[in-house]
């Protein structure tokens, strides 16, 4: 199975505000790095090096400014497309449609750092062949994701940011799925925050009877808050002091 990367960074960072008054949330700083760079490296580690950056805003033109061809980055090929508004990670991922001509997708939010190689999970992806595969963390704050409820080795529902959470297994921001995803995002209806939901993406591969999942074994974090986005910085930091970047200029900018 050929693999598309799909790196979504649109969305209007408002609950980072005045941050993102003038620039993109993914562009903010995460240690020495600008956030992006974390979730763009998540993929190239893992052998997906053919990646589309969805973003928007009106800060757009700077990814490219930024990224470039992605050759720095060890990325064989990068396309951009632009979300108009806000109407959520299924409607971003909906625009990589025409990009994706049958191959399974790698998706990660733009604001998610991590400290583990995914490589192992993608490759159980790519024997799997079909349906999706999500990623979980246990975390103390699952009101604040979509939570996993689990019986035996199946996850029986998702609900997205419930008051109650029934479990502390955090959905994580990386989800792979076959081609028929943009068949499922059709078919959706706003939530009640106005946005097209990926969790009810998801919950139509559980459906389906489609969905697998493995639990993520390092830290993760995301990067949408203040609290959260300052955890990223010292998480990175750490990792940082753990494996010194190479001299600058050198081929691969992404985190070692
Ligand atoms: O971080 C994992 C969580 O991400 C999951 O557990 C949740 O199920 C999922 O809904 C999502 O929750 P958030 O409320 O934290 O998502 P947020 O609106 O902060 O968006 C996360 C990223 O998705 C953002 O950095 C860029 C991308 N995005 C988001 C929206 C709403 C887009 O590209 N376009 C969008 O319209």
């Amino acid at each position: 199975m050929d693999l598309l990367g799909v790196v979504l960074a649109g969305g209007l960072g408002s609950r980072l505000s005045p941050l993102t008054k003038v620039t993109n949330k993914h562009l903010l700083p995460v240690y020495d790095r600008p956030m992006i760079y974390y979730p763009i490296t998540t993929l190239t580690r893992a052998g997906v090096r053919d990646i589309l950056l969805v973003t928007g805003g009106n800060n757009a033109g700077d990814f490219l400014r930024l990224l470039g061809n992605g050759r720095e980055f060890g990325l064989t090929h990068i396309d951009y497309a632009y979300q108009e508004g806000e109407g959520g990670i299924a409607a971003a991922l909906s625009l990589a449609r025409h990009h994706a001509r049958g191959k399974g997708l790698v998706v990660i939010l733009g604001d998610n750092i991590i400290e583990d190689d995914i490589e192992a999970h993608v490759e159980a992806f790519r024997r799997q062949g079909r349906g999706a595969k999500i990623l979980l963390k246990e975390v103390d704050d699952p009101e604040r994701f979509g939570v996993a409820e689990l019986s035996g080795d199946r996850v029986v529902g998702i609900e997205e940011k419930p008051a109650r959470p029934r479990t502390r297994y955090a959905v994580t921001g990386i989800y792979m799925y076959d081609d028929k995803v943009f068949e499922i995002i059709a078919g959706l209806k706003p939530s009640a925050r106005g946005e097209l939901e990926i969790t009810d993406v998801n919950n139509a591969y559980i459906a389906r009877g489609e969905l697998t999942f493995d639990f993520l074994q390092g830290w993760w974090t995301d990067a949408g808050t203040f609290e959260s986005l300052l955890r990223a910085n010292l998480l990175a930091a750490h990792k940082r002091s753990d494996a010194r970047p190479r001299d600058e200029g050198a081929a691969d900018p992404g985190l070692r």
